[in-house]
């Protein structure tokens, strides 16, 4: 098992050659509305991103979408240049629209340009973690991915990727991706509530391939749940501690990058994930997926 000690919760997981800590950050809340433009507060989106380097964190999650530009250029300024344990990882195969939309862009010379430009706006000469976006924004489609994915598999061979992986994508397009090489991530939508992917979490992790969930709080829409609620209340805790626990209990090839705007949530956030959920929490936590 590739977990190892860490001060934060959940210890670490080792992506290829490079370990990372299992809480990590996602770095899509550091924009404006509707992840478009400038954050609201600068200042404190910089300060969110030191603040991440202060308590130890070596997994930020980004993409050049992400603004556009504006995440990767905040990360460089507040953390460039970047110590050797932090991996950064980045998304290509979307592009944003006038009208803040978020069209698939996989051609080929599609996918180089947006390496390109995560590589610049990062300020960087090969990316740690690239990961093939599929589908749209009502999921993952079905489709071969084998023309999008060999391209990043030239980028990785020119030196550009140290590894690859795949997100927003069916358990099919995964098997197809390691039928071309192999992969260390899939980052897909999961969290308490929407469980489409347990399988493949358990198939995963009995490969040592790390799942990455997005949306761990329910994203644009917070995670409610009664029975989240009852067990949040019983341990005199949040919902939100509640949700980064479980998901850190229910695979250890699960990793953490909660999105936050926020050092005050930011540091909730490392707390909350370390409480301990006993097996009677569990059960009833487990009643909230088998329903929803
Ligand atoms: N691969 C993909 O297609 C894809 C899609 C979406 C997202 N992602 C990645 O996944 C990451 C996580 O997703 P996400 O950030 O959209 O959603 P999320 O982590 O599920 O939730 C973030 C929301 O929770 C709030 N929050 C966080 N901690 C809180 C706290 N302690 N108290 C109260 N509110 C709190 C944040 O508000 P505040 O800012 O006020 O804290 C924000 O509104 C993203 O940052 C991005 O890197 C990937």
């Amino acid at each position: 098992m590739s977990t190892t000690s860490s001060s934060l919760p959940g210890g670490t997981w080792t992506l290829g050659d490079l370990t990372v800590t299992r809480f990590g950050y996602g770095a899509m809340r550091l924009t404006g509305p509707g992840v478009w433009g400038p954050p609201a507060d600068r200042d404190e989106a910089l300060a969110v991103l030191r603040e991440t380097r202060n308590l130890g964190i070596t997994h930020i999650d980004t993409a050049d979408v992400y603004g556009p530009r504006v995440a990767n250029e905040l990360i460089r300024e507040a953390l460039h240049p970047y110590p050797g344990s932090l991996l950064v990882a980045t998304k290509v195969g979307a592009v944003r629209d006038e009208q803040g939309g978020w069209p698939p862009a996989r051609e080929p010379d599609q996918l180089r340009q947006q390496v390109d430009d995560n590589l610049k706006g990062l300020g960087v000469d090969r990316l740690d973690l690239v990961y093939l976006r599929l589908g749209n924004a009502e999921g993952p489609q079905p489709g071969s991915i084998a023309r999008a994915f060999e391209t990043l598999v030239e980028l990785q061979q020119q030196g550009l990727i140290r590894h690859l992986g795949v997100s927003n994508a069916t358990a099919e397009q995964v098997a197809e991706a390691q039928s071309i090489a192999p992969i260390v991530a899939v980052q897909n939508m999961y969290n308490l509530v929407y469980r489409h992917d347990d399988e493949l979490i358990d198939r995963l992790a009995a490969e040592n391939i790390a799942y990455v969930p997005f949306f761990p709080l329910g994203g644009f829409t917070p995670l409610q749940a009664e029975a989240l609620s009852a067990v949040a209340k019983r341990l005199n805790t949040t919902p939100i501690s509640v949700a980064l626990a479980w998901l850190l209990q229910r695979s250890p090839n699960i990793l953490l990058i909660p999105g936050t705007s926020s050092v005050k949530h930011l540091r909730e956030n490392v707390t909350g994930a370390g409480l301990s959920l006993g097996d009677e929490d569990i059960a009833e936590l487990e009643k909230i997926g088998r329903q929803g």
